[in-house]
């Protein structure tokens, strides 16, 4: 039996306190994430039980109870707390998928700081706005990516503490850096957690804007309700479960998804910290039992060109609910996973600043192969046509998905950009940003983003943002960034560049500019083609006509161009 029982029943009886009183909260009360997460989780007997069984490309193994997982985070804690890290403090975490970072974030949580993780693979100047942006007061960081801190040190004035937590106590420290193990410092039975409430600010995660550069999403404590709840009605997340949400917590879903909701409900939860292949997934589902598999359409579609058969070479019979986040999720992927894991791969909405899935499907409601599905209970969604900025009389239609923005876990605001978050409202209606329809069952059909945002491989690149960095590059004069197909990643970053004088176009450039941007901002962000051009199409204000760009990478028709300078 699934935890939702009859999806249409939840919704016609749902309230949010149905996850409050599970969580034994009251308003007004005392709540913190980190403490849920640990704590209560032994409190209720499960001291002993397997929190996070962690594995990386070497076959290297560790586990940690969630008694682990309570006296390691109170460690985390302590040591920040000796630092002077007070409530509200932004603490990054910035490592790859190693144990220190789920237990770190538990840790920042019950000291009432702000957990701010950022994906490892960031390079500094990626790493400098966002730092800098959020005035962070301490990073957590292995020994192997604390250099790209130290580059950037000197304009991070708010920044006191680098805190390498995989020190070997024998490598000489640098500016700032305070040396920290896990399993190596004193066990702290005993941590007072500071006393959050509900709106208390809990993690701020990144995101791409459309313009300017990325903001903080802010989230608070109460966030957890929804959380909670969501993964036990759409993960289906049960006592008995071995779950692997495959992200990294670099993003939100690795967060909500990947620290406190599994934590939260108590249950086993494996991560494997190495990059994607085939075989190795499958093993890592087989060797642990898998039950519960959350992960994403472009893994779903690499996994797909790795074919049936080496499916046939593992025992996966462990798996009994799969459920997928980030892009469009193809019906071609629902009805091969239906094939060789036996069942379909459950497609789940939402974003940063939703903080949980907001549409979804559900165990036991009827799969539409391409849809999104539907509504969570307690959440009310609809189409806008938006001309009118109303929801359209009639389903069918494409327009943009806008929701009541009124649970738990919605962003409070974009970290001190109140007037970012207020654009976007309309009519009351939260707009997400994205275009999609709705049938005459409503069910959701995904139709495509409304701005020019870049979705690659489920993360998403802000055009902006390469064009920033791509500017301070020597050779470049001007660029404009666009997304083009790709069977995989579904969208990649390509880039048209125009050179300043003295520089002409080659192979060696192209390389170059490519590898420039990869270091300053992320391999993701790196734009996969560069194409030199004598100019771009410009607005005749001098702005730049990426809709243009945009089209002819898509083989769309190209609309509108009276405004076009160069036509
Ligand atoms: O465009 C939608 C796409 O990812 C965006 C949110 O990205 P982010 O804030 O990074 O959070 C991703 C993980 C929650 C959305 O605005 N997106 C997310 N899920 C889907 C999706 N597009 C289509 N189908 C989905 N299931």
């Amino acid at each position: 039996m699934s935890n939702i029982g009859s999806y249409d029943e939840r919704v016609r009886t749902f309230d949010w306190s149905l996850a409050e009183q599970e969580l034994e909260y009251t308003a007004g009360a005392g709540l913190n994430i980190g403490w849920y997460c640990s704590d209560r989780i032994c409190d209720k007997g499960g001291a002993d039980k397997l929190a996070l069984l962690w594995e990386n490309a070497q076959g290297e193994e560790k586990r940690y109870t969630y008694d682990d997982v309570r006296v390691y985070s109170n460690a985390v804690g302590a040591v920040l707390r000796r630092l002077g890290v007070e409530r509200g403090d932004r603490v990054c975490l910035f490592m790859d998928k190693v144990p220190e970072l789920y237990i770190g974030v538990v840790g920042i949580l019950k000291i009432g700081a702000i957990a701010q993780p950022l994906f490892s693979a960031f390079g500094d100047e990626s790493l400098l706005v966002r730092l800098s942006n959020a005035e962070t007061s301490a990073v957590l960081t292995q020994k192997k990516h604390a250099f790209k801190v130290r580059k950037i040190l000197d304009k991070l004035p708010h920044l006191k503490h680098i805190v390498i937590v995989d020190h070997d106590g024998k490598t000489p420290l640098k500016d700032r850096e305070v040396p920290f193990s896990l399993e190596g410092s004193k066990a702290v039975e005993n941590l007072e957690c500071f006393p959050t409430k509900a709106e208390s600010p809990s993690v701020l995660h990144y995101t791409s804007g459309t313009t300017g550069m990325p903001k903080g999403v802010q989230h608070v404590h109460y966030s957890l309700i929804s959380q909670f709840l969501t993964a036990k009605w759409v993960l289906d997340l049960q006592e008995s479960d071995i779950y692997w949400c495959t992200a990294d917590p670099g993003w939100v879903t690795g967060t909500s998804y990947g620290i406190i909701a599994p934590f939260s409900l108590g249950v086993t939860q494996c991560v494997l910290d190495a990059g994607f292949s085939t075989e190795a997934w499958y093993r890592f589902i087989e060797k642990n039992r898998i039950s519960m598999w959350y992960s994403a359409p472009t893994a779903i579609r690499s996994l797909m060109k790795g074919g049936d058969e080496i499916v046939k070479k593992f025992d996966l019979s462990s798996l009994r609910h799969l459920a997928s986040v980030g892009e469009p999720l193809n019906s071609e992927a629902v009805v091969w996973s239906e094939r060789v894991f036996g069942r379909p791969f459950l497609d789940t909405y939402w974003q940063t600043e939703t903080g949980c899935i907001v549409i979804s499907n559900y165990p036991g409601m009827e799969v539409r192969p391409g849809s999104m599905g539907k509504p969570f209970p307690g959440i009310t969604g609809t189409i806008l046509d938006p001309s009118r900025n109303e929801p359209y009389p009639a389903p069918g239609k494409i327009g943009l998905v806008a929701l009541k923005f009124d649970w738990p876990s919605r962003m409070r605001t974009y970290w001190r950009n109140e007037e970012a978050f207020q654009k976007k409202f309309r009519n009351n209606w939260y707009i997400t940003g994205d275009r999609a329809r709705v049938d005459q069952d409503g069910y959701y059909w995904f139709a495509g983003r409304d701005d020019d945002i870049i979705n690659t491989a489920g993360h998403l690149v802000s055009p902006f943002e390469v064009e920033s960095a791509l500017l301070e590059h020597p050779a470049v004069a001007e660029s404009a960034v666009v997304s083009k197909p790709d069977p995989l990643n579904l969208e990649v970053v390509k880039a048209y560049v125009t050179l300043k004088p003295g520089f002409a176009a080659s192979k060696d450039l192209d390389l170059e500019i490519m590898n420039f941007t990869r270091k300053r901002l992320s391999p993701l962000a790196m734009p996969q083609e560069i194409e030199f051009v004598d100019s771009l199409p410009k607005t005749r204000s001098g702005k730049i006509m990426r809709r243009l760009l945009h089209a002819k990478e898509w083989g769309e028709e190209i609309g509108d161009t009276s405004t076009l300078e160069n036509d």
